[in-house]
């Protein structure tokens, strides 16, 4: 139903990955955007390369990127009938590229409105998401779903695993570069029960990793709809659960999200409620 956007999308992240291995490669400008937040060259160039393809292929489709926040075409201030919401991150786990680490991915995620309604905030607007892409250039590896018909990597379907105990769970998580320690007793706790945590580095592929059946679930704070719309979408598709830490639906503005294999679930949850 949604192949040629699936398509456009997975071409664009492929472009703007290639892109962006080859800057890494080369030797990158660094700077800091906040405290611990980095943001190199290759950020901003991958991101304008992906809003020049949407702007051509989509001219009337609304995008909002990391680096340049909050991008409309004709005008910045609202998200009047824009049917659909390109949600781009050019490059999600920058500290990890900035270190010459391979984990880091282009997400490009697309939302789509239910009903035409104008609104100054995305947030307010209800939709739901319909193409996810997560390309993985320094590992060669690209995770895609598009609604209701499964989650890929590269050309292979993907699951999630079907591991029914916390205590067998390999999970994920991550700190935000705000307010790490919001974090701490989540992490504390889980390490009681499950049999190990690891921190990728990169929010979308913490959650690809979950749709691959790498991990059984993944939980972070301080999240922002670009690192999370197309990895929820592609858990979702690979028949895993995706809510929020306290077991409620995402709201891709709410920041924290839990994503699991779906059969530890709500065991893991009633840890969270717990804390
Ligand atoms: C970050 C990564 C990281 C997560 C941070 C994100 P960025 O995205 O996904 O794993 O812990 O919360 O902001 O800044 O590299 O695009
Ligand atoms: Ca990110
Ligand atoms: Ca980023």
């Amino acid at each position: 139903m949604y192949k040629d956007l699936l398509k456009f999308a997975i071409k664009t992240a492929k472009k703007a990955g290639k892109y962006v291995l080859a800057e890494q490669k080369k030797g990158l400008i660094i700077e800091e955007k906040g405290k611990n937040d980095l943001v190199t060259n290759a950020d901003r160039a991958s991101e304008e390369m992906i809003i020049k393809e949407i702007n051509k292929a989509y001219p009337d489709h609304a995008i909002i990127g990391e680096e340049s926040s909050f991008i409309r075409k004709s005008d910045f201030s609202d998200y009047a009938d824009s049917e659909y919401i390109w949600l781009v991150d050019p490059i999600d786990g920058t500290t990890n590229y900035a270190h010459q680490l391979k984990e880091y991915a282009v997400s490009i995620g697309l939302f789509k409105l239910s009903k035409k309604e104008k609104s100054k905030n995305f947030q307010y607007l209800t939709g739901e998401l319909i193409v996810g892409v997560v390309y993985a250039p320094g590992m060669n590896e690209l995770f895609s779903a598009t609604k209701g018909e499964g989650a890929y990597m590269n050309d292979k379907k993907i699951q999630v695993t079907k591991i029914n105990e916390v205590k067998n769970g390999l999970f994920a998580t991550g700190f935000p570069y705000k307010n790490q320690g919001i974090n701490l007793p989540y992490f504390n706790a889980m390490m009681g029960h499950c049999q190990a945590i690891r921190r990728l580095g990169a929010a979308s592929l913490d959650l690809c990793y979950v749709a691959a059946g790498r991990f059984e679930g993944y939980w972070e704070f301080g999240l922002k709809p670009w690192d999370i719309a197309a990895g929820a979408l592609i858990i979702e598709e690979a028949g895993g659960t995706v809510t929020d830490t306290n077991g409620n639906q995402i709201d891709l503005f709410g920041a924290d999200i839990f994503g699991s294999n779906n059969k530890i679930h709500q065991e893991t949850l009633n840890i969270f409620k717990n804390i």
